[in-house]
């Protein structure tokens, strides 16, 4: 009696009439096919709104080594679309035997193996760095190595050099260059192996392989997750890198003269800076350029308190003071007579601008491009053109240093 009275109670759904059914599919159908098509619509047009608030959160469900993964593989197969206009006059610049028509490139790291370098530069990155490469390939850290400090626009990792090698990169960067045309400015960031018991053999090796082919080539003793490589900024030890580093360079059958950038830490004291300029100053050691900064240790402004103590060099919008701090007391170190490519927290043409005047002459960027997509690259060009405007500075290099004062360390 009671099961009959329960059972009664319970609404009796109507079947769904075969037509309506049919009906709900199509709407379902279409509606996916409009989401689908707005999506690709949005993405070929480089929409900066659709990638900064739908596209990239979207690619945050996934790991994040697995995302950046996803991303050099969009850029190697150019799935996104070029700018639809050119850079405008007052971004070009010379790059040393090179000219480019935007000082932006992207920074080490991202593209580590150098397969999506047509793919960045087809972006409207003004050069493209690749690597660090390391000799022998290795696998790096174990995983996670990556975090994203999504609140702080920030990015811990600890890769740790997970490289394929000089043999695999130089044939690709090979096949790049010489087989299908690729002539945009192309550097290589040369790393050692975490076991090697000569990183100087290391480096040399890198320049002997890369020299002929690179447009630059970057020696990254800065990176904090190879146990020991920062050592290498000291004065001894960078004196006998350095030397051994330009004499291979210098005795190159071709393109003897590549320029050589040192790639330095934020973490770095006063009397560090003296003695690195010291070093850079001395005929035998003289590079043709730093790069200032690479990612920190230091744990400053981060709300994200639990990723914060991940071991790993932190990158992003808290890096981006403390490098331009860095560039400000280089340039005045050196008189500005060392180029400096300034990186670290780069998300707009005022952080771009800042960088100049603190006493950069190229920049490059890595985790905004991370946050917000490729848009990111044509709205930085977009707003830096317009500051320079604005300021009266007729280009980029009119720019350079020219409120260096004002971001020296205090
Ligand atoms: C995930 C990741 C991997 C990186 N790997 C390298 C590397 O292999 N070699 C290197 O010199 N710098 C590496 N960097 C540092 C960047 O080149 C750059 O110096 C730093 O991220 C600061 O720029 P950003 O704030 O625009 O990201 C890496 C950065 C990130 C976020």
């Amino acid at each position: 009696m009671r099961i009959t009275s329960l059972l009664s109670a319970i609404p009796i759904r109507e079947p769904v009439h075969p037509k309506r059914n049919n009906k709900l599919k199509s709407l379902a159908i279409v509606t996916a096919g409009a989401t689908v098509f707005y999506a690709g619509v949005c993405v070929y047009k480089g929409n900066e709104k659709f990638y900064k608030n739908t596209l990239m959160p979207l690619t945050r469900y996934l790991p994040a080594e697995m995302s950046h993964n996803l991303a050099v593989l969009a850029c190697k197969y150019k799935v996104f679309p070029a700018p639809r206009q050119p850079d405008s006059q007052n971004l070009g610049i010379a790059f040393f035997h090179k000219k480019i028509s935007n000082p932006i490139g992207i920074a080490a790291g991202f593209d580590k193996q150098g397969e999506a370098v047509e793919g960045l530069t087809k972006l409207g990155f003004g050069f493209t760095e690749i690597g660090s490469v390391t000799p022998e390939p290795q696998p790096g850290n174990p995983t996670p190595r990556v975090f994203r400090l999504v609140n702080d626009e920030a990015i811990i990792n600890r890769y740790g050099f997970n490289s394929e090698g000089h043999r695999v990169v130089f044939e690709r960067l090979s096949e790049l260059k010489n087989v299908r045309g690729f002539d945009g400015v192309l550097g290589v960031n040369l790393g050692k192996n975490k076991t090697s018991d000569s990183p100087i053999a290391d480096y040399v090796n890198g320049v002997k392989v890369f020299g002929p082919i690179a447009d630059y080539l970057v020696v990254n003793v800065s990176s904090p997750n190879t146990p020991g490589l920062r050592d290498l900024q000291g004065k001894k030890e960078l004196e006998q890198l350095l030397a051994a580093i330009v004499e291979a360079r210098n005795s190159l059958e071709v393109n003897n003269k590549i320029p050589i950038l040192l790639k330095i830490s934020p973490d770095i004291s006063k009397q560090d800076i003296k003695d690195i300029v010291g070093v850079i100053n001395k005929k035998t050691c003289r590079v043709e350029g730093l790069i200032v900064s690479n990612t920190t240790i230091a744990r400053e402004k981060l709300t994200e308190v639990e990723l914060a103590n991940e071991i790993g060099g932190l990158s992003g919008t808290p890096l981006r003071s403390k490098s331009t701090q860095l560039i400000a007391d280089i340039y005045a170190q050196t008189g500005g007579k060392i180029p400096i490519v300034g990186v670290g927290g780069i998300s707009s043409g005022q952080d771009a601008l800042e960088k100049l005047e603190a006493g950069a002459s190229y920049l490059q960027l890595y985790t905004a491009f991370i946050y917000e997509g490729p848009p990111v690259v044509t709205r930085i060009k977009k707003e830096l053109s317009q500051l320079l405007e604005e300021r009266g500075y007729k280009n980029v290099q009119e720019a350079v240093g020219k409120q260096y004062k004002n971001y020296l360390s205090k």
